[in-house]
């Protein structure tokens, strides 16, 4: 036991056999009790050290090295009157414990500490240290050195003076902290694999991105694609800045965005647009004439028209002006040549002729329209038109179209927005200067929303259409290059302001005879190829194929003839195929018979016209030329004028009954009708009642059958008629002669009456027909009915 002084040492702790310096005052003490402190509470076990050294500081102050002896257990203190503090010590060097037990632990112990100075990457320089050490509560001590171990630790080390106990409690520190680290390390080789992995994968990444860089697949490929495609288009430059743009935001967007595929499409459209394509055009009018002649039987005028139009165009050209004349300028305006959009295509009382001269071609600013019944082949020359010129032809059926925006394409705004069908139709060339042919611009204006023309308009005005705007694409777009063509049926439902820019070619059907030409050359071959027949195996006679046209179809144009040859040859090839024919076939009447069954149409004015009151008329519809039937019955009835008419008649053709009938009353006398007779109901009936009728050209023809049935003298069977009257009698002029002359041609008429001041259109009928009927022109009524009437067999009658 002995007084020392004691050395508070503030939250650290001195193991014996360590050497320590401090700066204390110890003053002349030679050996020292070092007691940690921690928030002046003493642990009551301390050091016991010696002071080795003294050293003077530069300040004043005082240092001291003290070395650790063994450990002393603080009793009772006494307060020097310099103010020190001693206290009562009971040392306690460490005794050395002989049992097993300690042997073991001061194994495990170095065990562990070597592991431990291994995690930390230690030089080897402790290790030696430690294994230096034989003293096993010295080897506990070590402990103390440990950075890892907190005060409270150290002190509870400190204060536990039984030698093995200290190694069991230094063991289990170490341990606890060996664990630690080892799972510290773990997470570190966790994360460091992680990291390692992460490095992989994106190594991986870099090589899949240029895989797919390579297929053309990763986002900055696609954005290069696109800047590609588009430097590659020819865009015009405001077009060009317009797709740069989206570009732009794509880019940014990323493909993983939602409007990313709306920038995509649009973008696709902008580049499917061929802007700088043109195919290189063909102006040359005689090889122009030689496609279409190739191509197309007849339609000679037809033709003719096409070729000036292209050498117009030549001309220009070749001269350096615009291909297309300014509007009002140069171009010839026929005022006469617009056919009126009236009733079932009559001319007005006014109307001239129709056809316009064709020193018109030169209007070349015009569209090129082509009118005509179905199956006449307007499509099909459209096409060779476009082959002519060396241009691409594509096909933009109108017929349906409901709204502006399928001409011109929806706003991007709306979900699913396209653009119109004339982007489409130029992508569909891939060149900015195609033939487009605009099919049936006259079944536009039926079902149209909207503004039924201003995009057409828009569209086919050479003075606006080298800046179209689709809405969609919502840039300029040149249409200018673009050699339109439009047909239609008829023109009278065309719109008016754009018939008014239409340069009117008309289809008016053919004659059987043309029929039997376009069939032998070309309808015939074509469809012996489609059914996989060789020419020399079946063969046919031009009498034949003109008994098919006549006796099989009723058409302008030859849509159901080429039908009913196809279904011949189906037969015949069938025939052959079966075995229960032998080629070579030759076709004869019976064959045709056999294949396509008893006669379906037949010449029917001869039976129809055996009653008086019954005349032929001859008419134009929507399918060509026709010949109906008026018919008239008197009845026996208290009112004197009533007339009741039935056959879907509009109010045009009923006002012309009621003309006819009241010019018949008024002239009953000069008539040789009797008055009484004139008197009464009348019925006036025009066949084929489901199909509307109207229009004034069958005024003729009503007052023709109401003097026959009054008159008693039935209509020669071989005469048709057509004709306006005025109750003066006057015969007024019409429309359509050419499809109505062929219609009775095809009916096997031969006497056909027209109005006196339609004689010069009798040129566009063929000369064939012309020369195979007999043409009567009427100023007045009196000189229809003198050839309509078979002679009065009553003498005084007349
Ligand atoms: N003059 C002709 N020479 C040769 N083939 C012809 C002639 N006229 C018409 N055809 C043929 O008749 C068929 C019908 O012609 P196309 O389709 O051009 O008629 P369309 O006038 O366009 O009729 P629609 O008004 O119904 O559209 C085509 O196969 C066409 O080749
Ligand atoms: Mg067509």
């Amino acid at each position: 036991m002995s007084r020392l002084l004691l050395v508070p040492l503030e939250d650290v702790v001195v193991f014996p056999t360590m050497t320590v310096t401090l700066t204390v005052d110890v003053g002349e003490e030679q050996r020292v009790l070092l007691v940690p402190r921690h928030e002046s509470a003493f642990a009551n076990v301390g050091t016991v050290a010696d002071v080795s050294d003294r050293v003077r500081l530069p300040g004043g102050g005082h240092a001291v090295v003290l070395t650790g002896l063994h450990r002393g257990v603080a009793g009772a203190a006494t307060t020097a009157p310099d103010g020190k503090l001693y206290v009562e010590v009971e040392d306690h060097p460490d005794a050395v414990p002989v049992d097993g037990r300690t042997r073991e632990l001061e194994r495990e112990y170095r065990a562990i500490v070597e592991e431990l100075l291994e995690l930390r990457g230690d030089d080897g320089r402790i290790q030696a240290f430690v294994r230096a050490i034989s003293e096993p509560g010295t080897l506990a001590d070590t402990a103390g050195y440990s950075p890892d171990f907190g005060f409270e630790q150290k002190v509870e080390l400190l204060s536990t003076l039984e030698v093995t106990e200290r190694l069991e409690l230094a063991v289990r520190l170490q341990r606890e902290r060996l664990a630690e680290l080892q799972v510290r390390k773990r997470i570190r080789d966790d994360v460091e694999s992680g990291a390692e992995q992460q490095q992989r994968e994106w190594f991986l990444r870099r090589q899949m991105d240029s895989i797919r860089k390579e297929l053309g697949e990763d986002d900055a490929s696609v954005v290069e694609e696109y800047r590609a495609k588009i430097a590659d288009a020819g865009m015009p430059d405001d077009v060009r800045q317009q797709a740069e743009k989206e570009l732009g935001r794509l880019e940014r967007m990323g493909e993983q965005s939602g409007e990313a595929s709306t920038i995509r499409s649009y973008l696709d459209w902008l580049i499917a647009v061929p802007w700088s394509k043109r195919s290189e055009e063909r102006l040359d009018p005689v090889h122009a004439r030689e496609v279409l002649d190739a191509d197309h039987a007849g339609l000679d005028d037809v033709k003719e028209r096409i070729t000036e139009y292209l050498a117009v165009r030549k001309l220009r050209a070749d001269r350096g002006l615009d291909p297309v004349p300014a509007p009002g300028g140069d171009a010839a305006e026929g005022g006469d040549d617009r056919p009126q959009p009236r009733g079932d295509g009559e001319a007005s009382p006014s109307g001239d002729r129709k056809r316009p001269p064709s020193r018109d071609v030169a209007a070349a600013g015009a569209i090129l329209t082509l009118i005509g019944p179905p199956g006449t082949g307007k499509t099909s020359i459209g096409e060779s038109i476009a082959r002519a010129t060396g241009r691409e032809f594509v096909r933009m059926s109108l017929g349906g179209v409901r709204d502006e925006a399928e001409i011109r394409g929806h706003r991007r705004t709306y979900i699913g927005a396209l653009p119109g069908r004339l982007v489409r139709a130029l992508r569909d060339a891939g060149t900015m200067n195609p033939v487009i042919m605009l099919d049936e611009v006259d079944k536009v204006g039926a079902d149209w929303r909207g503004d039924p023309s201003a995009a057409l308009l828009e569209v086919l005005d050479p003075a606006q259409n080298h800046s179209f705007r689709d809405h969609y694409l919502d840039v300029e777009i040149d249409l200018s290059g673009v050699l339109f063509i439009a047909t239609a049926n008829v023109a009278e439902s065309i719109p008016g302001p754009l018939l008014d820019r239409m340069e009117v070619i008309r289809f008016d059907g053919y004659t059987t005879a043309e029929k039997t030409a376009i069939a032998r050359d070309y309808l015939w071959p074509r469809q012996l190829e489609r059914n996989g027949l060789r020419p020399d195996e079946v063969t046919i006679g031009d009498e034949l194929l003109e008994t098919v046209a006549r006796e099989y179809t009723r058409e302008a144009g030859v849509r159901q003839l080429e039908r009913e040859l196809g279904t011949l040859l189906r037969k015949t090839a069938t025939k052959i195929a079966a075995g229960s024919a032998q080629a070579p076939v030759a076709i004869d009447l019976e064959a045709v018979r056999e294949g396509l069954g008893r006669q379906k149409h037949f010449q029917e004015a001869a039976i129809r016209t055996a009653v008086p009151g019954v005349a032929t008329g001859l008419a134009v519809t929507g399918t060509g030329g026709d010949v109906l039937f008026v018919e008239a019955v008197r009845m026996p009835g208290e009112r004197k004028d009533a007339l009741v008419l039935t056959g879907q008649l509009g109010d045009v053709m009923k006002e012309s009954a009621r003309i006819a009938l009241s010019y018949v009353r008024g002239h009953a006398e000069e008539l040789g009708i009797a008055v009484e007779t004139a008197e009464g109901e009348f019925h006036v009936h025009v066949p084929a009642g489901a199909i509307p009728k109207d229009g004034p050209s069958a005024g003729v023809t009503m007052v023709t059958a109401l003097a026959s049935l009054l008159s008693g003298r039935p209509v020669r069977h071989t005469v048709g008629m057509t004709g306006e009257v005025t109750l003066q009698g006057r015969v007024l002029p019409i429309g359509g002669l050419k499809q109505k002359v062929l219609a009775a041609h095809a009916a096997g008429l031969t006497d056909v009456i027209l109005p006196e001041r339609n004689r010069g259109d009798l040129d566009d009928v063929p000369a064939d027909v012309r020369e195979q009927m007999a043409f009567h022109f009427a100023m007045s009524v009196d000189e229809v009915l003198a050839v309509a009437l078979e002679p009065s067999r009553t003498p005084a009658a007349m």
